[in-house]
């Protein structure tokens, strides 16, 4: 990637843990839970819902940030309803695949992974969202949560949600076009996928809490990419609201 001052912003900004030391990476790769073992298995999502869902404005007004779960597991149906709402394609012209989400000049740098935990139908594991193909690539088996919460600065509701989305960023996909300003509107696209997934989440009755503290390199291990071009820039806590 080539050194800009949206780059340098972007790094400079990020969580380290004091001291750092490349020795997180390793302790993240030894957690004996996890098979880090990259697979790539395809898993296909229903089709989702495009029409029908809870009032828009019911909707806005009903959502909060949610940080305590029921250990109850979310239907795959509505881990996918979430997903094509979060970022799902929408709009079809030739090649240009649009989604439910604006993207500056349509370029679509941000990738979504889901770490599930607790979805029915889906085995706990680190999934690639491919929105084409409405479909998602398995990276990692194992519940990854626990480890998303340590290196969410130990926020435990993490490891109680259902599913986290992972948010990251490929920014040459846009770098190109938009430069240094790029960094800019790489984070206002995670702003609106975020937001799409929190308020389908509350139609399907479920809650959800968007995480930006979290050590990004971290976070980045965990998902298996090269900060250098892909980096962790948003996450999103999914599952059932309790009520106690
Ligand atoms: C960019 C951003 C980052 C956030 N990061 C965290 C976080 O790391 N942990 C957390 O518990 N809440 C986080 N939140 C949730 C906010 O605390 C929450 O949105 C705020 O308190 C307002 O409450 P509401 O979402 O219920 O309206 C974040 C929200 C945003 C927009």
């Amino acid at each position: 990637m080539k050194q800009n001052i949206g780059y340098q912003f972007h790094t400079e900004t990020k969580y380290l843990r004091e001291p750092y030391s490349a020795g997180a990476f390793e302790r993240l790769r030894n957690q004996e839970t996890i098979k880090r073992r990259p697979l790539d298995r395809t898993v296909a999502l229903p089709p989702p819902d495009r029409k029908n869902g809870f009032p828009l404005y019911a909707v806005l007004n009903a959502r909060r940030s949610v940080r305590e779960f029921e250990d109850r597991p979310v239907s795959l149906e509505a881990l996918s309803q979430i997903l094509w709402a979060a970022y799902g394609v929408s709009f079809r012209a030739g090649d240009f695949l649009f989604r439910t989400a604006p993207s500056a000049g349509a370029l679509y740098p941000v990738e979504v992974y889901v770490a599930a935990r607790s979805v029915e139908k889906l085995n706990p594991g680190l999934y690639h969202f491919a929105p084409a193909s409405h479909s998602l690539r398995q990276r990692y088996e194992g519940d990854l949560s626990p480890l998303l919460a340590e290196a969410a600065l130990d926020q435990d509701f993490l490891a109680e949600a259902s599913f986290n989305l992972i948010l990251t960023a490929v920014f040459e996909r846009t770098t190109w076009k938009y430069g240094a300003r790029c960094f800019r509107y790489i984070y206002l696209d995670a702003g609106h996928i975020v937001q799409n997934a929190a308020l389908a989440a509350v139609s399907l009755g479920l809650g959800s809490c968007p995480v930006a503290a979290f050590f990004d390199d971290e976070v980045n291990a965990l998902v298996g990419v090269n900060p250098a071009r892909e980096s962790a820039i948003y996450l999103l806590a999914v599952g059932w609201p309790r009520n106690d």
